[in-house]
């Protein structure tokens, strides 16, 4: 069978430390069916048809990070137009455009920029081209755990090393979890507490990090921080840096279900992640993130938006008593329940037609994440909550 994997791939994985019947497994994850199977698409893996089960009508999905509203209007006029000629594969470069675009966006080479359908895409691929049986995977706790199921497929040692007291990356404890690790994974704003990491920090573990790995710099929050742009590790890409900052459609954007991300890298790093194949999202979605992207004035707008409903939720929840963990800077805020678990008070507001996280961050077993959505999406969780939050 060995046959049917690339020279190169079997190269890469044999000197990486997998056995022959391991190597096989983990090429067949970007090279066969089972890609499918542990593609990590955004949040929808915990999504569940609960509109359906809502009590009169139409569930509050304030549980999956999704944008409050959808694509931007040019982005929407520009899929429309394309998609009218979506019978090419290509009706007029709207690829090459979308990097130029990104490129010129973040004051990067086009050399260092790859689209994908979806961020989740780029964080598999990643680990299983950085990740082995001898190179694990470093992450914080609780972080972005989506990921931990792929760097278990490919028998990735993973270390899960708790958020610091004020909710920051531990880049001396990360470092110190696993010296020798494939992939040390940084998300910033993180999800779910929507604290950020300072960059000098980010810093240090890019220069300290053992040769032949990568720090993962997960931006998918990062348009809708206080900082933004002055806060993105992009100038780490400039200087040639040993880094993969990922970006996403599916957040600010509001295309989550339209499957687009990004990536910024080296040239060798991209050439590293697309010897597992590559794939792109459809031309319809690519002239949609193109318009999207340079979109400035409603970039502002969702900013304001978002941050004018954090704020009410915030003073909302901690009116009440609660302790909201912070400061978030993306479009969530976690809320300790104090009193119940969060399993409880999930199946609570669920049973009242308001769907928040599932619970998937047993570190902190009695603090759920509540993501921010529009303004009555907003007022209908605080109706609900006061009937519940006694
Ligand atoms: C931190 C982070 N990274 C990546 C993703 C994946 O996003 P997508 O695959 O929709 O681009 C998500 C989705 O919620 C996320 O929270």
């Amino acid at each position: 069978m060995t046959h049917l994997i690339k020279p190169e791939i079997q190269d890469d994985l044999l000197s990486r430390g997998y056995s022959r019947r391991q190597m096989m497994r983990t090429a067949m994850l970007f090279t066969g069916g089972a890609a499918a199977m542990l593609n990590i698409s955004g949040e929808a893996a915990f999504a569940q048809a609960e509109d359906d089960a809502a009590p009169g009508g139409k569930m509050i999905r304030i549980g999956l990070n999704e944008c409050w509203t959808g694509p931007m209007e040019p982005a929407q006029k520009a899929a429309a137009a394309t998609f009218a000629n979506a019978n090419r594969y290509s009706p007029s470069g709207e690829a090459e455009r979308l990097i130029k675009t990104i490129a010129t966006v973040e004051n990067v080479p086009e050399a260092n920029v790859a689209v994908y359908p979806g961020s989740g895409g780029i964080l598999s691929r990643t680990i299983v081209a950085y990740c082995s049986p001898t190179r694990g995977m470093v992450m914080a706790d609780p972080s972005y755990n989506n990921v931990v199921r792929v760097a278990k497929y490919v028998k990735a040692p993973v270390a899960l090393v708790p958020l610091s007291s004020d909710y920051r990356h531990d880049v001396k404890a990360m470092l110190a979890a696993n010296p020798n690790a494939g992939m040390y994974y940084v998300v910033n704003p993180n999800n779910p507490t929507g604290t950020m990491t300072p960059m000098a920090e980010i810093e240090w573990l890019v220069d300290n990090k053992p040769a032949g790995s990568i720090v993962l710099i997960d931006e998918a929050y990062i348009h809708l921080s206080k900082g933004y742009p002055n806060n993105t590790a992009v100038h780490l890409v400039r200087a040639g840096k040993e880094v993969i900052i990922a970006r996403t459609f599916s957040k600010i954007f509001g295309m989550a279900g339209a499957r687009a991300g990004f990536l910024l890298a080296q040239p060798d790093v991209l050439k590293k992640i697309q010897l597992y194949e590559g794939d792109r999202p459809s031309v319809a979605t690519v002239a949609a993130c193109n318009a999207s992207l340079t979109a400035t004035d409603i970039i502002a707008a969702r900013r304001k938006e978002l941050m004018e409903n954090k704020a009410m939720t915030i003073a909302f929840l901690t009116k009440r008593g609660l302790r909201v963990i912070g400061p978030s800077e993306g479009n969530m805020v976690m809320v300790d329940w104090k009193s119940k678990s969060n399993k409880e008070m999930i199946a609570i507001y669920k049973a009242q037609g308001v769907q928040i996280a599932a619970d998937r961050w047993p570190i902190w077993p009695t603090v759920g994440r509540i993501s921010i959505g529009n303004k009555a999406d907003m007022e209908g969780f605080f109706n609900v909550s006061g009937k519940i939050l006694t």
